[in-house]
């Protein structure tokens, strides 16, 4: 009965907007808009504590158990970020389990809320990790563009300007290499309407002003626009959204769940979903969260499309990303080569191997490297060096395959249409 969600909301510090100048809070603070550790005594920063969050928003660590029957029901050996802890909590990830093992229909529901023209490889993480499920569950997949959030939350940008975004950003999503026929790409602003925004009043009608505050900080200030937000992004978890895709009979859809893939910070939106779902006997989402991938200044904030010296654009050159790795990148390394070398370095701390962590496969690899640092074997200028050539090369692949987006790929993707998909390939669909 309770309209409160799923975990005490009271440590979830007040929302701020994007564009202010934000101070560091001295406790850790996570919120769908703000990212920031802990002060520390001294001053500085502290990387954020993701066991903390998992106890402050009530998720579970995702276990080897977990692991171990992923690869049991897919066939699969869990993706890099599952075997790193990147993946490293989740809701009801089971039920999804379950559901694939007996050929019970789901789908998959992450999204993106347009605030540049360009994505950062913190966000096409996320949607490489996307695409990665897709191919191991074969389930549709809906990817909501939340231009309208990006204008709410926001002091300056119009609404022209977000749905250009929009646009720039579909064709960055659909470079990942996502299929058509499996995937919808949708803008708040045109696919309002019809079912979805049925869902969005239904939910609506259930959250209090009390609630969105608690959970999100709001305040007797905040625009009317950002209160109501969540029940658009909300209802975006529901199969009766998307009736071109899962079919007319609501009584059926409304039992089929979505998992939600997303970085921990968008939980307080779905936590709340949850609660919602429960109540209007919709299925209830499931989620698998990431870490950040770190702003470029270190593992204390995450890198963020609106700070630009944070961020590593997937539309920057090859030199702008060498000159901002060497310039930016926080270092674990000591202060001379000399001293490198006697002590090593600090690998925990350091971002070119955080961001290695995302981006090289081979775990032998990425394990030797990090001994090689502590070692002092390996200096900071070569990590960095290892860490460059390889985002020089996945953003160089990433835009090669972004000249074949064109508008009208664009367009087919953002069609409301139907999808085909076969779901788990040793069962008959149900
Ligand atoms: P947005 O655009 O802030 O972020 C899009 C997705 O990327 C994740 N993310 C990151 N992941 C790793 N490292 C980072 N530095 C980093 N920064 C952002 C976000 O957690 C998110 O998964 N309101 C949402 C849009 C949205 C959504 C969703 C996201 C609507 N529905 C469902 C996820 C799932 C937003 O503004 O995301
Ligand atoms: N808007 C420009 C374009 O359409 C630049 C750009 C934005 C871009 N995002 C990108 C280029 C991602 C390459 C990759 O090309």
């Amino acid at each position: 009965m309770a309209s409160k969600p799923e975990a005490p909301a009271q440590e979830v510090p007040p929302a701020a907007d994007p564009d202010a100048p934000t101070t560091a809070p001295a406790k850790q603070s996570v919120d769908p808009w703000n990212v920031a550790g802990e002060v520390g005594d001294d001053g500085k920063v502290k990387a954020i504590d993701y066991n903390k969050l998992v106890e402050e928003f009530g998720t579970k660590l995702i276990e080897d158990a977990l692991l171990q029957r992923f690869e049991q029901v897919t066939g699969h050996k869990p993706h890099r970020f599952m075997r790193r802890q990147i993946v490293f909590s989740q809701r009801d990830l089971e039920v999804i389990l379950d559901r694939h093992e007996k050929g019970e229909p789901f789908f998959l529901y992450t999204g993106r809320g347009p605030s540049s023209d360009s994505m950062h490889i913190g966000h096409t993480q996320i949607f490489d990790f996307c695409k990665w499920l897709q191919d191991v569950f074969d389930v549709p997949l809906v990817i909501m563009l939340t231009d309208d959030e990006k204008f709410l939350f926001s002091e300056k940008r119009t609404v022209e300007e977000v749905i250009g975004y929009s646009q720039e950003n579909c064709r960055d999503i659909i470079s990942i290499g996502f299929d058509p026929e499996k995937t919808f790409i949708f803008s708040d602003y045109e696919f309002m309407g019809g079912a979805f925004y049925r869902n969005v009043t239904r939910f609506a009608k259930l959250v209090t002003y009390n609630t969105a505050r608690a959970v999100f900080g709001f305040d007797e200030s905040s625009n009317i626009g950002k209160i109501h937000f969540t029940s658009i992004q909300g209802a975006t978890a529901f199969a009766t959204t998307f009736p071109h895709i899962f079919g007319e009979d609501e009584k059926r859809v409304a039992s089929i769940p979505c998992l939600i893939p997303c970085a921990i910070d968008q939980d307080p939106y779905f936590r709340l979903t949850r609660d919602c779902a429960a109540r209007l006997k919709y299925a209830k989402p499931s989620l698998i969260h990431s870490r950040f991938l770190d702003a470029l200044q270190g593992p204390g904030s995450k890198m963020s499309a609106s700070i630009d010296s944070s961020a590593i654009f997937m539309k920057d050159t090859p030199k702008q990303i060498k000159d901002k790795i060497n310039k930016y990148a926080f270092s674990g390394g000591q202060e001379t080569a000399e001293l490198q070398r006697e002590k090593g370095g600090d690998p925990a701390v350091d971002v070119s191997y955080q961001y290695l962590q995302f981006f090289m496969d081979d775990d032998e690899e990425l394990r030797k490297i990090g001994q090689d640092y502590k070692e002092g074997k390996l200096l900071t200028g070569e990590l960095k060096a290892i860490c460059i050539k390889y985002l020089q090369e996945y953003v160089a692949a990433f835009q090669e395959r972004r000249t074949k987006a064109t508008d009208d790929r664009v367009k087919l993707f953002m069609s409301v249409r139907p999808l085909k998909w076969e779901g788990n390939p040793k069962v008959k669909r149900t």
